[in-house]
């Protein structure tokens, strides 16, 4: 069987290239997936550009999530025709990823695509919608629409952008945080009440409180950016923290958690359990599905990611992009 892959070369120099490969570039895993769709997230502009923190080893195929179709199974829970979705655990890190036609990965790390969601639909959310259904559960169990506005940072970015619609849609007021002053049309269009500038949320007054605006906060950037949400959270509020685009480090003090109750979640989508991986699903393709989200999706072929990814690691990509292997 021969089919296209996006392969990255480190030597003798980064080079990216579309190959058509064979199946001996496989792992020899249970189940061989037909990708249909992938999606570009923030790791994969990492693995793609060489980072040894997410990819060790090179020539590479990245592409952390796909959905697709069983072609052969030699587990028993999947068979072929089995419509699927794979996020997380290693896909696209150190294993073969989904800018592929094909992927071919162990059992467990796969989960049913609901039977409403269509497998483009599934990764127009892909990891990065998985990843704000992880967020917004833990606002959900926790403040209620009626108790204040909620921050979303990164808005315009993957996570960020499906935190937004998920939670306009359950009827929250949600403020999106941004770099990108000329994309308030498009946070509001996804259900951001308004749109404030980065700026504002980056406090470096050094006081260990500031004043108490949210009732709750996704924050998908991390450094100083999370440090000022903890400060201006309002009492027994909750932030969720999932990434480090702005910085992976970030200094706190104890007073929000000890005069304020404010609880700080963990959100990893990665090794999240199979369990909680088909309940958020669920609520993707049900209660939390956003009508008309996919026709705010850009859908690109192999040859435009290396442009898209661009975008990434400048900070100016917008929203969500799904590759179709076969476009
Ligand atoms: N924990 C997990 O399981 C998990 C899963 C998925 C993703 N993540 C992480 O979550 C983060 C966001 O992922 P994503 O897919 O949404 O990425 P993305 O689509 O690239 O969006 C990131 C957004 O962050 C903002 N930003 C960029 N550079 C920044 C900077 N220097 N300072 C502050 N904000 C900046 C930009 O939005 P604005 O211009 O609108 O501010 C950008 O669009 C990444 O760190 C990713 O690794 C974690």
């Amino acid at each position: 069987m021969k089919f296209k892959a996006l392969r990255i070369h480190l030597e003798p120099e980064l080079i990216r290239s579309i190959e058509v490969i064979d199946e001996t570039y496989l792992p020899d895993n249970d189940v061989l997936i037909e990708v249909h769709y992938s999606s570009l997230n923030y790791k994969d502009a990492l693995s793609a550009s060489g980072n040894k923190g997410v990819s060790k080893n090179y020539p590479h195929t990245p592409g952390i999530d796909a959905a697709g179709v069983v072609i052969e199974s030699k587990s028993l829970k999947w068979k072929a025709g089995d419509r699927v979705i794979v996020t997380g655990y290693d896909l696209g890190m150190n294993t073969f990823g989904g800018f592929s036609e094909y992927i071919c990965v162990p059992s467990e790390w796969i989960v049913k695509c609901p039977d409403q969601l269509d497998l483009r639909d599934a990764m127009c959310y892909g990891t990065a919608g998985f990843t704000a259904a992880l967020s917004v559960e833990q606002i959900v169990n926790n403040v209620s629409p009626d108790a204040g506005e909620i921050l979303v940072t990164g808005a315009t970015g993957g996570v960020g952008s499906v935190a937004i619609a998920i939670l306009a849609k359950l009827g929250y007021k949600v403020v999106g945080a941004s770099g990108k002053p000329q994309y308030e049309g498009f946070l509001k269009g996804i259900g951001a009440e308004r749109m404030i500038l980065r700026d504002e949320i980056d406090d470096h007054s050094g006081k260990p409180l500031l004043r108490p605006n949210w009732a709750g906060v996704i924050d998908t950037v991390g450094g100083n950016i999370l440090a000022t949400a903890l400060k201006s959270t309002q009492y027994q509020g909750h932030v969720t923290c999932c990434g480090n685009v702005a910085n992976h480090e970030f200094t706190t003090s104890v007073y929000p958690f000890i005069l304020k109750g404010i609880t700080l979640h963990g959100i990893d989508s990665v090794m999240c359990d199979a369990v909680k991986r088909e309940e958020i699903w669920g609520l993707i393709a049900d209660k939390w599905y956003i009508e008309g989200f996919s026709n705010a999706v850009l859908e690109i072929g192999f040859d435009e990611v290396i442009d898209q990814i661009n975008l990434i690691l400048s900070g100016k990509h917008l929203g969500r992009t799904i590759v179709n292997p076969r476009k």
